[in-house]
């Protein structure tokens, strides 16, 4: 298949990028190497340097790993859609893996500007994507990704994106309803009822999957090359759950957990992000269809992940401590979570369990940069009410 990623100098971006081309697909990656403006304008670095990604698309391509080079697009897709055009009309892909977008919920919540660049970049962005497909490859298949957080945490059963309703006597199957948790959030509910619209109007194919907290920075491909890495974050802005922890871990600070640490959500392996992400692409939606996955395959609880990375460092010898902190976010902190993640596994999904050892394996890579850890830009000071 021909695989088009965007936002491939991405955390998820590169790896699944490197993944298909390993695999025998024909890979493109589009980027507007945001993300590494948004990085200097908050102040904060990934742990480990990560080259340009044409650097890194050229030591791939050295490697002849592929069935052709892996080609690369640098634009912007959200600001403009002549670049996105041309990209379509150019690689005519048969899948589009779309991980363009502004990626953090606190950075969504800094001040109005961060709020609605955020929701103008990833909706614009993903409609642009919608008008290229419909013009140049209306049969092509759009795998996006979503979040969990879209859905929030309601008290009923969560389902995969649709829900039977009876509502006075009458029934309908219904986009699930959703309370996300901030503004990114909400840009990420908005592009699914664009793409639903899509589907159901033009007969376009989707599927839009909800993906939940990713942690982890090693694939495959990522272990081929010293270079070849990606980028993994630890600070309040970008930095997700257990990668934080894991990284205060190693410095020698508190795990801080948010209030009182109840908040449940759903995880997954890097690794496991990249073989949902195929098996989307291997088993496409049909034509008109807008197919929603939740792709997440434990859900744990804030607190039980502090003690997992606490039991993880402190078998290999770290003095690690838990710390409950006033909570910078307004969210529920004991709640009901029972969301529904069968379809991937049915379409065979094999998880990579949270064991010790993965901790464990987290913690030493970090270790060996243990002295760039910038302790400064790791305690939330984004708050979702100003005080
Ligand atoms: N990492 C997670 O835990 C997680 C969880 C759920 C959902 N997601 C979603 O998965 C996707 C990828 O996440 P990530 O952690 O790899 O984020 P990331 O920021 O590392 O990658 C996103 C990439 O998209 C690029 N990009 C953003 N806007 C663009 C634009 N307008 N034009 C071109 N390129 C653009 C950025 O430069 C960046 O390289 C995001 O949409 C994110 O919301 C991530």
């Amino acid at each position: 298949m021909k695989i088009l990623i965007l936002g491939g100098d991405g955390y998820l971006g590169w790896p699944t990028a490197m993944h298909f081309a390993a695999r025998g697909h024909e890979v493109a990656v589009a980027d507007n190497l945001g993300k590494r403006f948004w990085e200097a304008e908050m102040g904060v670095t990934p742990l480990f340097h990560i080259p340009p990604l044409q650097r890194r698309v050229r030591i791939w391509n050295e490697m002849k790993r592929g069935p052709k080079p892996m080609k690369l697009y640098i634009g912007d897709i959200a600001q403009n859609h002549r670049f996105v055009y041309h990209l379509f009309e150019d690689f005519r892909p048969d899948a589009v893996v779309h991980y363009a977008e502004q990626p953090s919920a606190p950075y969504s919540m800094v001040s109005r500007l961060q709020a609605v660049s955020t929701q103008v970049n990833n909706v614009s962005g993903t409609l642009n994507v919608l008008f290229a497909m419909k013009r140049y490859t209306p049969a092509a298949h759009l795998i996006k990704l979503g979040t969990m957080g879209e859905y929030g945490t309601p008290n009923i059963d969560i389902e995969e994106g649709w829900i039977e309703i009876e509502h006075k006597g009458r029934k309908d199957r219904m986009l699930f309803p959703k309370q996300p948790g901030s503004f990114y959030h909400l840009s990420k509910v908005h592009d699914s009822h664009n793409i639903e619209f899509a589907c159901r109007i033009w007969g376009m194919r989707s599927t839009d999957l909800n993906q939940g907290v990713v942690y982890g920075m090693e694939t495959d491909e990522t272990a081929m090359h010293p270079e070849l890495l990606t980028s993994f974050h630890y600070d309040e802005i970008f930095g997700t759950a257990l990668n934080r922890f894991a990284v205060q871990a190693v410095a020698g600070m508190p795990l801080t957990v948010y209030g009182a640490g109840g908040q449940t959500r759903g995880f997954l392996n890097i690794r496991d992000t990249l073989q949902c992400v195929e098996l989307a692409a291997m088993n496409q939606a049909k034509e008109g269809e807008f197919r929603v996955f939740n792709q997440f395959t434990e859900a744990f609880s804030v607190m039980d992940l502090a003690h997992k990375v606490k039991e993880a460092g402190e078998a290999l010898g770290l003095n690690v401590a838990i710390a409950n902190v006033e909570n910078p976010r307004i969210e529920k902190e004991a709640h009901y979570y029972n969301p529904k993640n069968t379809a991937l596994f049915s379409l065979g999904l094999k998880h990579h369990p949270l064991t010790q050892d993965v901790i464990m394996g987290m913690l030493k890579k970090i270790m060996s940069s243990r002295d760039v850890i910038d302790r400064a830009t790791i305690n939330p000071t984004v708050k979702w009410r100003k005080s």
